[in-house]
């Protein structure tokens, strides 16, 4: 099975987060595009979807993150057994709204009948934790998931 690994980045941590990510996962058929230059019509059942998402203005989504977001909002395609798996960015920093770009995908996902694989993971900047460290740990505890397994057989 496929895995798709969309980005949602204002300067570049998330998508290096995603590179780390594909490396993980370079077993599997994975492909890799801006969160931006993916049109909704392209999310497809039968590939896992890994959603790689940072936080901007006051928990709002990157720039590149939003006409993807919006376009969910419009078309609200049947996503009815999709799979997903989120690795979010932010900075706890900001308080309430930590982490929210990560978390605003996944419940606009769940929302169209998707379903979250796995750990939902929040990197934080304020913290001494690499976003590529925690990336590739996180892969790589993904992979290891037997819901892993089933999804990419
Ligand atoms: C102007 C600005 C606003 C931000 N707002 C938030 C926020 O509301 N919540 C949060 O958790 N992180 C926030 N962040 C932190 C970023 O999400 C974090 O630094 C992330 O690693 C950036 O990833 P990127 O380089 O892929 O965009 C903000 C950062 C900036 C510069």
């Amino acid at each position: 099975m496929r895995i798709v690994i969309l980005f949602g980045s204002e300067m570049g941590t998330a998508e290096a987060a995603a590179d780390v990510i594909a490396g993980e996962l370079a077993a599997h058929d994975v492909s890799l595009y801006d969160m931006g230059e993916f049109d909704v019509a392209d999310l497809d059942a039968a590939a896992l979807h890994i959603m790689v998402c940072s936080t901007y203005g006051d928990g709002e989504l990157p720039t590149n993150a939003e006409p993807f977001a919006a376009a969910l909002e419009r078309e609200r395609p049947a996503l009815d057994g999709l799979r997903f798996a989120v690795f979010g960015l932010g900075d706890s920093v900001y308080g309430e709204t930590f982490n929210r770009g990560g978390e605003i995908i996944a419940e606009q996902l769940n929302a169209l009948g998707a379903v979250q694989l796995g750990e939902h993971a929040r990197h934080d900047a304020s913290t001494e934790v690499k976003v590529r460290d925690l990336a590739g740990e996180w892969a790589r505890g993904l992979r290891a998931l037997p819901s892993f397994e089933l999804a990419t057989a």
